[in-house]
């Protein structure tokens, strides 16, 4: 078993598998994974805040930024991930697997780490399509593997520290054929003959400068793979890129008066209730209720804004929002910009059909309840009669077909 380990390993030898290309794929996987979960919290805490928390309104874009990063980097986990499996590849053969309690403890992190990681791109790659092909629920297990994801690979880099401190930067000068090649080292074999003799005769022999070549040319050809999925989809986000935006699942520009719509009115059953005649937006504080039928909306002072629709799936649009100010509303209903508020929508069932704004929004002079979209009545698709458009939130708290808006703690 040690020799066929042994043989499998020198088969395996090549240029690119040492603890240098670990490292250097590691350092951009590990960035690319910390600008995830950093993002990905970020997301987490806006739709789901701890009581003390207040968010930033500005740049008004911000959310756009945050969650494109977070796509992008979360797409150049595939070809980061999958090099990084291809340079540690050959240390699946290591014989004895484990040799102490501690190394038994190390590897079961890595195996986690990597399950992990492959199952969060995965899921997160097919949230962006909005498809679900998996039996749980995508968001709790996303957030709970992220835990699982950067606590393990803590692990891994304090156990692997020393190498990596001595692999961080670049070496001068070539190392010794050995570390180049990340070969199977011949201590405590018996002298080889046969194939495997061959395979290390041919590995020694192997002069030093094809092989910085080769190293160059996995390198050039990872840097390609990441901009070529990054580039092909990063343009749902970042404008310049719009037009060599291939594989994002949504376009910029393409949808009801030019911007995407993820939810539509048909999903969320709404098309009867939010065209009726007799629909009115109720504005609750305490005691005190009033509601305003649209033309009531329609004719209070009206405000004009430029905002993104910024999804969780990554996508953004920026456009042209009308409407009336949400700190005037409340004030012309009695109530206070002081404080947090539940949206509801005309929505019977999902899991946004209610949710909260707190007060740093409410105050906000860019947060308004939009009547009108890039010039026109607000399509049915876009949340008609009314809906919510704040500053730096989700896409899913922007809530559509507004019915009902209430003070919490009032
Ligand atoms: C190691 C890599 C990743 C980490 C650590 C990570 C972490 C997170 C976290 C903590 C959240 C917040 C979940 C919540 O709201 O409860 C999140 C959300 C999200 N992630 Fe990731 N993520 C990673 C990779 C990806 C990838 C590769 C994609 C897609 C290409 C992706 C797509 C998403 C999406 C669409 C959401 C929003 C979910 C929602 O609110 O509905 N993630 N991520």
């Amino acid at each position: 078993m040690r020799r066929l380990m042994y043989e499998a390993r020198a088969q395996l030898a090549s240029p690119v598998r040492n603890p240098r290309m670990a490292t250097v794929i590691g350092r951009l996987l590990g960035l690319a994974f910390l600008l995830c979960f950093g993002t990905g919290l970020y997301s987490h805490f806006l739709q789901e805040p701890l009581s003390w928390m207040v968010f930033p309104t500005r740049p008004a874009g911000l959310y756009q930024l945050t969650q494109g990063t977070h796509i992008v980097a979360g797409i150049a986990c595939f070809p980061l991930l999958l090099a990084k499996l291809y340079v540690v590849f050959p240390q699946l053969f290591v014989y004895p697997p484990v040799t102490s309690f501690a190394q038994f403890l190390e590897r079961a992190s890595i195996a986690l780490f990597v399950g992990a990681s492959l199952v969060e791109i995965t899921i997160g790659l097919l949230n962006t399509y909005q498809w679900y092909p998996f039996p749980f629920p995508f968001r709790q297990v996303h957030f709970a593997l992220s835990f699982v994801i950067i606590g393990s690979l803590l692990v891994h880099i304090g156990v692997k520290l020393p190498l990596i401190s001595a692999h961080w930067r670049a070496e001068r000068t070539a190392g010794p054929p050995e570390q180049l090649r990340a070969g199977p080292t011949q201590e405590g074999l018996p002298r080889t003959r046969g194939l495997t003799g061959r395979i290390l005769s041919y590995i020694d022999a192997t002069p030093t400068v094809p092989a910085r070549t080769s190293r160059r040319g996995f390198l050039a050809t990872v840097t390609l793979g990441v901009a070529t999925v990054v580039g092909l989809t990063a343009g749902q986000t970042f404008t310049p890129l719009d037009a060599l935006n291939a594989f994002g699942p949504r376009k910029k520009g393409v949808g009801q008066q030019g911007v995407p719509v993820n939810r539509s009115s048909a999903q969320a059953k709404v098309a009867t209730a939010a065209m009726a005649t007799d629909w009115v937006l109720t504005v609750a504080s305490g005691d005190t209720e009033r509601s305003f039928s649209r033309a009531e909306l329609a004719a209070l002072p009206q405000t004009d804004v430029d905002l993104p629709i910024a999804c969780v799936e990554g996508w953004s649009q920026m456009a042209s929002w009308r409407g009336v100010r949400l700190r005037d509303l409340i004030d012309e209903a009695g109530g206070s910009p002081d404080s947090d508020l539940r949206l509801i929508s005309l929505e019977q069932r999902g899991g946004f059909r209610q949710t909260e704004m707190g007060r740093e929004y409410v105050r906000d002079p860019l947060t308004l309840v939009a009547l009108e979209l890039n010039g026109e009545t607000l399509d049915l698709e876009h949340g008609y009669p009314a809906r919510m458009i704040a500053p730096g939130r989700p896409g899913v708290l922007q809530t559509k077909w507004l019915s009902r808006i209430e003070a919490i703690d009032a």
